[in-house]
């Protein structure tokens, strides 16, 4: 099994092309994210565990390595603004705090958006990639985009949120899934992949397939 801090460092070394001011904050929020996350929340919430299955999948299916990375590193980057009592585990939720986490889906789009406006649209989509959910829509800021970078957009949005599913299934607490016991009886995690991203199995296959290498 390769470190995290390991993978981390790989992927950093393969960034050539963006934009060096999207690196430094890339590494600015997740020195912050660690200072903050406390130390028995299991899901990283700076994202690196999400950030290199991203890539590596990304990678298996021939398409941007780095932006998979990236994306995947920094999209909880807006929890840097949530309080941090309500990032732990054992906090009880109402629909009042639930809103207030959900906020950190557009503040984790406006972190980014100055620099390189489509890591922000991916990383403030990760929640919201079929328009059902919580986040930016895409048509608030790309009025006149070519159909393969909204594509683009929409594939490292999926990955990225394929991901974080797997990692928040596999590293934290049940009530993180509710869907789980949804009926009293058990679903498995790739069953709830298939249903929730119906037209994405070829990245779920793959994502659950390098989640299990690496981790
Ligand atoms: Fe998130
Ligand atoms: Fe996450």
């Amino acid at each position: 099994m390769k470190k995290i801090n390991d993978l981390v460092s790989e992927y950093l070394q393969e960034i050539k092309g963006f934009d060096t001011r999207v690196i430094i904050r890339s590494r600015a929020v997740a020195k912050r994210m660690e200072s903050k996350t406390p130390e028995h929340a299991r899901h990283a919430w700076h994202g690196k565990r999400v950030g290199a299955v991203a890539a590596r999948v990304a990678g298996c299916l021939q398409e941007d390595v780095c932006t998979a990375f990236l994306a995947g590193l920094n999209h909880d980057a807006g929890k840097l603004f949530v309080p941090a009592y309500l990032l732990r585990d054992d906090t009880d939720f109402d629909d009042k705090k639930y809103q207030l986490i959900q906020l950190h889906a557009v503040a984790g789009f406006h972190l980014f958006k100055d620099i390189c406006l489509d890591l922000a649209l991916i990383i403030g989509r990760v929640h919201n990639t079929d328009d059902n959910g919580y986040g930016v829509s895409l048509s608030d800021y790309l009025s006149d985009a070519s159909q393969s970078q909204i594509n683009a957009i929409n594939f490292n949005s999926r990955l990225v949120s394929i991901c974080d599913y797997i990692d928040s299934n596999r590293t934290r607490p049940p009530r993180l899934g509710k869907d789980v016991f949804s009926d009293g009886s058990y679903v498995s995690l790739e069953k709830q992949l298939f249903k929730k991203y119906p037209q994405n199995q070829r990245i779920v296959v793959a994502a659950l397939s390098v989640y299990s290498e690496l981790f």
